[in-house]
């Protein structure tokens, strides 16, 4: 199984962004966890971070043959990117979206998902542990089980 890993913007700040809000776990750190729970489960992980909207348009056009699954945190960009739901539309790779936080119960503006109908799953409000129940998730869809 491999699995694309593809983060939005200002993830790569995890850990000193709005700790309040975000908590303190880096992404590397995030990387780690979910890399050792690919060893677990027998999967290849391929993991990517982008502040850039066109950059997620390419990294998922990039998908099919690469990666049999997605896991998908486009951060601000999930509240607003036609551009990256037409993407998903166009490669139909199963794919699991992530929030660290439960953007249900944050702003207005954040309880618009663009493209969440699209996910076999979305998991929020779990904090790093979202991931790694991402990746657990994805597998299990991938699996038949
Ligand atoms: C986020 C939630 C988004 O609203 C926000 O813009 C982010 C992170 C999350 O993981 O909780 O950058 O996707």
């Amino acid at each position: 199984m491999r699995v694309t890993v593809l983060n939005g913007p200002n993830l790569n700040l995890l850990g000193t962004r709005e700790p309040e809000i975000y908590g303190t776990t880096t992404l590397p750190e995030i990387e780690a966890m979910v890399r050792a729970e690919a060893d677990r489960l027998g999967a290849v992980v391929l993991w990517r971070q982008t502040n850039h909207e066109g950059g997620l348009v390419d990294a998922i056009q990039q998908l099919p043959g690469t990666a049999d699954g997605l896991v998908l945190n486009a951060a601000a960009y999930s509240h607003s990117s036609l551009a990256i739901r037409d993407a998903l539309l166009a490669v139909r790779v199963p794919f699991i979206e992530v929030h660290l936080t439960d953007v249900s119960r944050r702003d207005e503006a954040r309880r618009r998902l663009v493209f969440a109908d699209l996910a076999l799953e979305l998991i929020t409000g779990k904090g790093p542990e979202g991931y790694r129940l991402a990746l657990r998730a994805l597998s299990r869809h991938l699996s038949g089980r």
